[in-house]
């Protein structure tokens, strides 16, 4: 572990015993009520525990050999894995269970069934008639409802899928795999590969993908004669890699060969997700960083607000500055080390955006013009389900149909259920004010919330059922997801 640890200066704030000591202190710093000591606790406990001041900084220079670099996290890397793949057990059953006659857009499973573990004697109705109170103090907050750590917090960085890596490898003789890690969760529980594309111009084609991944080898002759050749462009520079700070062509990267970089759709495959992870770029220190699913770019037309937090305003600056700052940990510095790519905004940063902004969200066949269930085509269980969001749920007060979000952000408060502590490197506390996503074509984009907590829709369910003190019944919660698969 020290090992790990001990890499790079990026990571050098996180330290098991570090670690111990921060839990310690947050437990004092709470006890006392204190919230704003809390921080400034966790910024002093490192510098004191390693004897070097914090930074906001990476390191730019680096004065370690790229073989004796990837030498000692290749030998880290199973302990390092072993750690994340406990803590995914411990808090998850993640074994393939699909949902009978309910797929993703083309034919993947949905799968089903609550898969975050309660701790033994425990069941949902009982933690539901618990005050966040009672949660906090007898420490029944379910593990699977606290932030989840990127697989390796302290060094975090852009993590893909092998089935991404192996498509890419194939179309592009470009290879995505770290040396130092893989990605977490198993195939069945991420989103269909590729995901097929629907134009918000060209409803009338289906499907335009035709069951490819689209790259710079196939963009051309998939879309010539259907985009205008401004959106052409805007998809040749989605499709096209710049360096990144894991994938680039200096020592400071985490691929074996120096590296061309990473494309917007390595991660937004097709316009959606693959649900690559990264960790957020504007939070200081390491351990209090979010972890981040790939939000779908599906229906970002329909949407006024960017990001988990970063609240940008419109899809072209998230384009412009997704690849000067994010692809960088938010560090200019190491961005111009590595090779950042100043796109220009009207001939290019304009052109992305545009074609972002054709991507449709799925067709929902059993949903009205106003976004509500047709009933002639829904069954009395979703109807049953439409009525408890719209009502007892009170889910729709934040995501309103038709595409059901509010373009707002919104503070749930998880932290009123638990004491803070690190989790293998996450310092799970106060979250803030997240995006609320939209939820429509909702089953096709698994797993849940910005960090990927939550593995199915069942669990998004239990988790408001608690976060909002509603108190639903058994049969009402299966309604309720009954609902939120038909959109
Ligand atoms: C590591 C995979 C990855 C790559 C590569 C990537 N993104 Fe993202 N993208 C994300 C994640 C994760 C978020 C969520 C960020 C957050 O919560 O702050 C995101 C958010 C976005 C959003 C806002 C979506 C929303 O619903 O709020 C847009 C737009 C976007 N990316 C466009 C791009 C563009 C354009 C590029 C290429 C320049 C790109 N992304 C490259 C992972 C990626
Ligand atoms: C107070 C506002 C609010 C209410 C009420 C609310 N949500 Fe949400 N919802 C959010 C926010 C904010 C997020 C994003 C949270 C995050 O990513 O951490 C979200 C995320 C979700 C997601 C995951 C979206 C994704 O792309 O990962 C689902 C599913 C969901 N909500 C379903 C529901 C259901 C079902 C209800 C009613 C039982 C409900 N929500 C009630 C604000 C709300």
């Amino acid at each position: 572990m020290s090992s790990v640890l001990a890499t790079g200066e990026r990571t050098r704030i996180i330290g098991v015993k570090g670690e111990k000591t921060m839990t310690r202190l947050l437990r004092f710093q709470t006890a006392t009520g204190i919230a704003s000591l809390v921080v400034a606790a966790v910024q002093t406990a490192f510098p004191q525990e390693t004897g070097k001041p914090a930074s906001s900084y990476s390191p730019v220079v680096i004065h370690e050999a790229f073989a004796t670099i990837r030498a000692r996290m290749e030998a880290a890397k199973p302990e390092v894995m072993k750690r994340h793949t406990a803590l995914l057990e411990e808090r998850y059953d993640l074994s393939n269970r699909p949902a009978s006659g309910v797929t993703m857009a083309r034919s993947k499973p949905v799968q089903q069934g609550v898969r975050v573990k309660l701790a033994s004697g425990r069941t949902w109705d009982a933690l539901a008639r618990m005050t966040p109170e009672e949660i906090k103090s007898g420490d029944a907050f379910p593990k699977g409802f606290f932030p989840l750590p990127h697989p390796n917090h302290a060094e975090g960085g852009m993590l893909f899928p092998r089935f991404l890596i192996d498509e890419i490898k194939a179309q592009e003789q470009r290879d995505l795999t770290r040396f130092d890690l893989d990605f977490d969760f198993p195939d069945h529980l991420l989103p269909e590969f590729p995901a097929p594309i629907f134009l918000t111009t060209r409803p009338d084609l289906g499907d335009v993908s035709h069951g490819k991944l689209v790259t710079i080898d196939n963009f051309h002759e998939l879309f010539n004669g259907i985009l205008n050749p401004k959106q052409l462009e805007g998809l040749r520079l989605l499709v096209t890699a710049f360096p990144q700070q894991q994938f680039n062509g200096t020592e400071d990267r985490r691929t074996i060969r120096p590296s061309r970089g990473a494309a917007c759709f390595d991660c937004h495959a097709n316009g959606h997700t693959t649900s690559a992870t990264h960790l957020v770029g504007d939070i200081r220190p390491q351990q209090f960083r979010h972890r981040i699913d790939t939000p779908s770019l599906r229906g970002v037309n329909i949407q006024r607000l960017f990001g988990s937090q970063r609240a940008l305003k419109s899809v072209e600056d998230f384009t412009e500055f997704e690849q000067r700052a994010a692809y960088f940990d938010g560090d200019p510095v190491t961005a111009t080390k590595k090779g950042v790519n100043i796109l220009e905004r009207g001939s290019q940063v304009h052109f992305m955006g545009e074609f972002q902004s054709l991507l449709d969200f799925p067709p929902a066949p059993k949903l009205k013009i106003d976004g509500k269930l047709d009933p002639k085509k829904a069954t009395a269980q979703e109807v049953r389900g439409q009525d408890l969001f719209f009502g007892k749920a009170q889910c729709a007060s934040c995501h309103p149909a038709p595409y059901y979000t509010d373009n707002l952000m919104h503070n749930l408060r998880v932290e009123r259920f638990y004491n803070p502590r690190l989790i293998n490197g996450r310092m799970a506390s106060a979250d803030g004010p997240i995006k609320t996503f939209p939820l429509r074509g909702i089953k096709d984009s698994p797993p849940y919330l910005h960090d990927s907590r939550l593995m199915t829709l069942e669990d998004t369910v239990e988790f408001f059922n608690l976060v909002l003190e509603l108190r639903l019944t058994q049969p009402e919660k299966a309604d309720l997801v009954a609902f939120l698969r038909a959109l």
